[in-house]
């Protein structure tokens, strides 16, 4: 799963750097992330296109610190954005805004206003209210909106309920049976050029099988939307490749590739531009969480390993009931093995990070929350007012702070007493 993670007399080590002396050096809770991880799961999507017109949008949802843009920036990638946040960290990290896909199912006005001053490439659109706003906008600064539609191809993508979006029952999307009409819809509008397609079917799929079918499905459209008259420039097949956290065996982005890129030239849509969006599985096994173990709580029927990191650093395991390894960051010879829940200091019962793991730990111990790069930080929150963690990037023998711990203070900056 995490190659660049491995254990050197005891210790564990990420590239070239031990973790333990990183949570003395920085404090804990800590994100750290391998650089070199990054641009190795980068590199087999880049192996995997070799030789087509392709873009790689990193779905920056997954991890959205400004090192990590620019890392991704610097190696050639465009972004997905989903919302005019997103659009002004791709700015502050350097990233090309000719490069960037506007997702999401509820695009402000505002939102798109920024995005089309700023020229970004696409507008993945969802819904047909959606482009007659698009549409309206774009009018009114004198510009024309670039847009793809996200058509649901209703497959089952086979992954977690609340990260799956390929259904019909799900909110994402233009339903197949639609998508010709609404293609139409969008052509005859004043403010649009329609460029592409685009499909997203979920999130950690761990199968070829799924990608494979809303392929056929959506080549399926771009070939009735083309019968229609309306050409199509690019296909964007969305992100939602997954990665090991503990039995799964997804496979690699170049052998899904290959597969997807197989059956586009079979069905004779070999000349087209390919966009991907992938988040997780460039940054997921890229990262860990490192948290201090802060007390041991045995009791009757559940031994309880309190740590300093808990759901609001790291929302996974509390949302989707989601399995994170933990491990030491150094081995102990000198404690057994105990069972423990391994949970933070927030005031639910659903704040906890692993269950029923077996662990030699004490007191003071650094724990390594591992696979943790992908919606870690990024979905971290301020609740019970705890300041979200900092975050180091690691180069090679290098780490470097690439995000400050947030201070209380940070945290109510915005608030106001009131006068009276
Ligand atoms: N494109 C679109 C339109 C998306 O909605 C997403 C993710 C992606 C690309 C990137 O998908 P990825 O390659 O990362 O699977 N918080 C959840 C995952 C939510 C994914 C949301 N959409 C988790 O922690 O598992």
């Amino acid at each position: 799963g995490a190659p660049y993670l491995s254990r050197r007399d005891g210790r564990l080590q990420l590239e070239d750097v031990a973790l333990d002396a990183l949570a003395r050096e920085f404090g804990t809770p800590l994100y750290v992330y391998s650089q070199a991880a990054m641009l190795g799961a980068l590199a087999s999507y880049q192996r995997g296109l070799a030789g087509r017109p392709h873009l790689v949008c990193y779905a920056m949802k997954a991890n959205a610190n400004l090192a990590v843009l620019q890392t991704f920036a610097r190696a050639g990638c465009g972004f997905d954005i989903v919302s005019g946040g997103e659009l002004q960290r791709v700015i502050a990290a350097g990233g090309d805004v000719g490069k960037v896909v506007f997702s999401g199912v509820g695009k402000t006005r505002a939102e798109m206003k920024l995005a089309l001053e700023a020229g970004v490439r696409c507008f993945n659109v969802e819904s047909e209210p959606e482009l007659d706003a698009l549409s309206e906008v774009a009018v009114s600064l004198g510009r024309v909106a670039p847009v793809s539609l996200r058509v649901n191809p209703d497959v089952d993508a086979g992954t977690h309920p609340y990260i799956s979006t390929g259904l019909k029952g799900n909110k994402f999307g233009i339903a197949h049976q639609s998508a010709v009409e609404v293609y139409r819809h969008a052509a005859s509008l004043p403010g649009l050029a329609v460029r592409g397609i685009d499909c997203h079917i979920g999130s950690q799929l761990t199968e070829v099988a799924p990608f494979l079918d809303a392929l056929d499905r959506v080549l399926d459209l771009v070939e009735a939307i083309e019968a229609a008259g309306i050409p199509i420039h690019h296909l964007d097949l969305g992100g939602g490749l997954g990665i090991t956290y503990t039995d799964e065996t997804p496979p690699a982005a170049d052998a899904l590739l290959a597969a997807l890129l197989a059956r586009i030239d079979a069905r004779g849509h070999g000349h087209r531009e390919l966009v991907f969006e992938p988040g997780r599985s460039l940054v997921g096994n890229a990262g860990v969480l490192l948290t201090e173990v802060l007390y041991l709580k045995p009791g009757e029927t559940k031994n309880f390993c309190i740590v300093d990191a808990a759901m609001n650093d790291l929302m996974r395991p509390a949302m989707y009931e989601a399995w994170m390894g933990i491990v030491p960051c150094v081995e102990r010879a000198d404690t057994e093995a105990t069972t423990w829940d391994v949970v933070g200091p927030v005031c639910e019962s659903g704040d906890w990070l692993g269950r029923d793991r077996a662990l030699a730990v004490q007191p003071g111990d650094t724990l390594a929350i591992v696979s943790a790069g992908a919606y870690g930080m990024s979905m971290a929150s301020n609740y019970n007012t705890r300041g979200r963690a900092a975050e180091v990037l690691v180069r090679g023998a290098r780490a470097d702070l690439v995000r400050e711990r947030e201070t209380a203070v940070q945290q109510f900056a915005g608030e106001r007493l009131l006068r009276d």
